[in-house]
């Protein structure tokens, strides 16, 4: 039965980076769950209703996904959605519910999930919508969802049991059909299309070894099943693979401070030949081979420059694009290959119209993500497939690669500092700061580097001709070197300031350096423009990457 609940609107519900994200608390609250998914589907709802359309649904299995799943589910009912395919016990990565949604030619989905947040009751809970895309909403929908939410004073629902996600097959909802379906089937499919697995599954034969550290997240089953059952990799190539509600209290972001048991093993002497980590959701990823770390902005390049390793690059890319912050280490494999390179803001939803109209076949951003046209989300265990792939066609350890990468179109050293938790007048203050300097900056010897320009990023989509002002600020200096500053988009608990530093270096006799020091000149600068001591406290960067 169909009821319409009283409702009125909630402040906050501000989509950020990737949808709406929050303490788990603020989302138990009642009406809060209810008024977002309501205002998804009113800002969503085609002419004539939903009746006969499809939704996906799914989530990364963290505290609250399955209570979430169920109001959805009961929401959508009342929609008049014709069915929802919903991942088995609620589980979709983020990739697999984007490839699930292109393969059935599903109206859209709701994703459940916060990424790399930390999880549990204290932790954090997100949701978004993606359309037939498989791509996460574009910012007109996303301000729609925002101002029905401001808005709102009913909803509907169906009043019907639970259904029971453990059991794939047909189940009902009012006169809705749920179909609850294996979480990795449709994906692992798409990934054997992708990718040479019998070449893998000898390169493993043959003795490679790889640890893939699911950090107790969404891509456990996915990596069991596609790395260890298909491929053959020896068990245990998969650690911490069964995801968990709170990532057994592990905070699942693929980064050198939580990965750092992986990070450790890697430089040890029994790491195996490759390392890689993939975040709550399954779309990050991290890349390490023995005794090197490879940059997220670095393994975009490498993707780019060796993609024809895989069948479904063979015959090339189209173009490549970046998020601002990236580095332009992928610009000069473009440049090389003679393909467009295109820059967007921080955000896998730029890249949308640009997949969708063949501009672009791989893309990638500095905060480890990395993906192709093959759906419309960043993709983890893919971008490790690919790596794998690389590796195995040239038979080179992943130094060698980087080696002979640098060489061959120079290094871009890149670092990001992170400084979390801040207070958000403080932090608005260093941006305001950073940014009342912009009129003056250009010209000025810093250090004796000459600023060249200084600007507030704008995206001017090239297909869809949409604006997006306030992207990030730039300060580029002569030679290339760029420092660029914005305000992070996915946090839940005050302001994270990010501090993204880069320099070229084309002598390959200066490759080798450690990162921090070959930065240390701009890291300074970075710190004199930004004033955060003074400004926040702050002494140190909370995290390094
Ligand atoms: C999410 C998005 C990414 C984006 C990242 C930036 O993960 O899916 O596309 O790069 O957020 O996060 P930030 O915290 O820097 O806004
Ligand atoms: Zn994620």
């Amino acid at each position: 039965m169909k009821v319409k609940v009283n409702t009125s609107p909630i402040e906050g519900m501000k989509p950020g980076t990737s949808g709406l994200r929050k303490k788990v608390a603020v989302f138990q609250q009642p009406h809060y769950l209810a008024n977002f998914v309501a205002s998804i589907f009113a800002a969503v709802m085609p002419e004539n209703g939903f009746a006969g359309r499809v939704l996906v649904v799914g989530g990364d299995g963290r505290y609250f996904n399955l209570e979430a799943i169920q109001a959805v589910l009961k929401m959508a009912a009342a929609q008049g959605f014709a069915k929802v395919l919903v991942g088995q016990n609620g589980i979709l990565s983020t990739p697999a519910a984007s490839c699930v949604i292109r393969k059935y030619k599903a109206f859209g989905g709701i994703i459940l999930s916060a990424s790399h947040n930390s999880g549990g009751v204290d932790g954090d809970f997100g949701i978004k919508f993606n359309g037939d895309n498989g791509g996460p909403a574009p910012e007109k929908v996303t301000d729609a969802i925002y101002a029905h939410s401001t808005t709102i004073s009913s909803y509907d629902i169906v009043q019907a049991p639970d259904v029971d996600l453990s059991r794939i097959g047909l189940h009902v909802v009012g006169s809705m059909t749920v179909e609850v379906i294996d979480s990795v089937l449709d994906y692992q499919a798409l990934m054997q299309q992708l990718f040479d697995f019998d070449a893998l599954r000898a390169f493993f034969k043959d003795g490679f070894r790889m640890t893939f550290d699911a950090m107790h997240a969404v891509t456990g089953p996915y990596a069991h099943a596609i790395f260890e059952d298909a491929l053959g990799a020896p068990k245990g190539t998969v650690i911490n693979g069964t995801p968990a509600p709170d990532f057994n209290g592990h905070h699942p972001d693929p980064n050198l401070v939580h990965a750092k048991d992986l990070y450790d093993l890697m430089m040890s002497d029994h790491a195996p030949d490759f390392g890689a980590a993939s975040d709550g959701d399954g779309d990050r990823n991290l890349i390490i081979g023995r005794n090197m770390f490879v940059s997220p902005s670095d393994s975009l390049a490498v993707l780019a420059a060796n993609a024809t390793c895989a069948p479904a690059y063979a015959e090339g890319l189209a173009g490549v694009a970046r998020s601002m912050p990236t580095s332009g280490a992928v610009d000069a494999v473009a440049q090389a290959l003679g393909i467009e390179c295109f820059e967007t803001p921080t955000g896998w939803k730029f890249f949308g119209n640009l997949l969708d109209a063949g501009r672009i076949t791989l893309c990638g951003e500095e905060s480890a993500g990395t993906g192709s046209n093959h759906v419309r989300e960043k993709d983890g265990v893919w971008a490790v497939l690919l790596w794998l792939s690389i590796l195995a066609k040239r038979r080179m350890s992943v130094v060698d690669i980087m080696t002979e990468h640098w060489a061959k179109y120079g290094r871009h050293y890149y670092t990001r500092h992170d400084y979390e938790e801040v207070d958000i007048e403080a932090a608005n203050a260093v941006m305001n700061h950073i940014k009342s300097q912009l009129p003056t900056l250009v010209g000025q010897s810093l250090s004796g580097l000459t600023v060249m320009t200084a600007d507030d990023f704008s995206y001017h989509d090239p297909i869809d001709g949409s604006v997006s002002n306030h992207q990030g600020i730039r300060v580029v200096f002569e030679g290339g070197s760029r420092i660029v500053y914005r305000l992070s988009g996915t946090g839940t608990t005050g302001a994270t300031i990010r501090i993204y530093i880069e320099r070229y270096e084309a002598d390959s006799a200066c490759h080798q350096l450690d990162t921090q020091q070959a930065l240390a000149a701009l890291i300074a600068i970075a710190n004199d423009i930004a004033q955060i001591q003074a400004k926040t406290g702050r002494v140190q960067p909370t995290v390094i990457t």
